[in-house]
C-alpha cells in the first residue's frame, strides 16, 4: 500500500484521527503566521478532508483544494459542499495543478513528510503564489519513530528545520523562519508499545513583490 491508497482508505475515518494526532492549534498558528486577510484567495496542499481550508473559509477566503486522493476529496467535498468557497483539485504537489502566480497564501499541514521530493513540492508551492505571496508549512520536526512509515505510510521522519530553511531560500522565497509551533503530534502505534510525541514546526516564507 502506498500515501495514497492509505489515505483513500481512511478518509472517513480521518477528521477522528486528526484529533487524537494534533489540535487546532496547528491551524490557528498557521494561520497567524500567514496573516491572512478577508478577501484573498489560499491554497491547501494536501487538503485531506479540509483542517487547513476550514479555518481560511471562516476568515473569509476562498480555497483552492489539492490532494492527491480524489476519495479524500469527495469526504471533504461531503462536508463543505460544492460552492464557489472552494474548487476541488486532484493533484500532486510536486505538479501542482494550479497556474503561475494565481494565489495570495499557500499552506501544506502535514503533507510534506508524504511527498517523495520535498524540495520540488516547495518549489511548486512558491510558483503559485503571487508577487508578495506567502507560503506556510506545518509539520513534523525530524525523528526517529520508525513505526510510522510502515503504520501511516510517512516516506520522511519528519525534517531537519535548517533543510526547510535551505529547500525554501532556493525556490526564492525571502524572509524565511522556521519555529517550533509550540504544539505536538502524538501516536500511539497499532502494534507495539510505541507512541510518538513529535514537535511540529511551522515555516513561513514570502514571494518577492
Ligand atoms: C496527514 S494528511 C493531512 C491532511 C490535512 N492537511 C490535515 O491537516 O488534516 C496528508 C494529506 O496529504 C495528501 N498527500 C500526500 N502526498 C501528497 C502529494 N504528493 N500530493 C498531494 N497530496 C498529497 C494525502 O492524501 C493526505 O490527504
Amino acid at each position: 500500500m502506498n500515501s495514497k491508497d492509505f489515505f483513500d482508505r481512511v478518509a472517513q475515518d480521518w477528521d477522528d484521527m486528526r484529533e487524537s494526532y494534533y489540535s487546532d492549534d496547528v491551524r490557528v498558528g498557521a494561520l497567524a503566521a500567514a496573516g491572512v486577510q478577508r478577501g484573498r484567495i489560499a491554497a491547501d496542499i494536501g487538503a485531506g478532508t479540509g483542517f487547513i481550508s476550514q479555518g481560511l473559509i471562516r476568515e473569509g477566503l476562498r480555497v483552492i483544494a489539492v490532494d492527491q486522493s480524489e476519495v479524500i476529496l469527495k469526504e471533504m467535498k461531503r462536508k463543505f459542499g460544492d460552492n464557489d468557497t472552494i474548487d476541488y483539485r486532484i493533484g500532486n504537489a510536486e505538479d501542482l495543478p494550479i497556474s503561475d502566480g494565481m494565489v495570495d497564501y499557500a499552506f501544506a499541514n502535514m503533507c510534506l513528510h508524504h511527498v517523495e521530493r520535498p524540495p520540488d513540492a516547495i518549489r511548486e508551492m512558491a510558483r503559485i503564489l503571487k508577487p508578495g505571496g506567502k507560503l506556510v508549512i506545518t509539520d513534523a520536526d525530524e525523528h526517529d519513530f520508525e513505526f510510522l512509515r510502515e503504520e501511516h505510510h510517512d516516506r520522511w521522519l519528519g525534517f531537519k528545520r535548517s533543510d526547510i530553511k535551505a529547500w525554501f531560500q532556493a525556490a526564492g522565497l525571502s524572509g524565511v523562519g522556521v519555529d517550533s509551533l509550540g504544539s505536538c503530534c502524538e501516536v500511539q502505534s497499532t502494534c507495539c508499545d510505541d507512541f510518538a510525541r513529535i514537535g511540529i514546526f511551522v515555516a513561513s516564507g514570502e514571494k518577492a513583490r
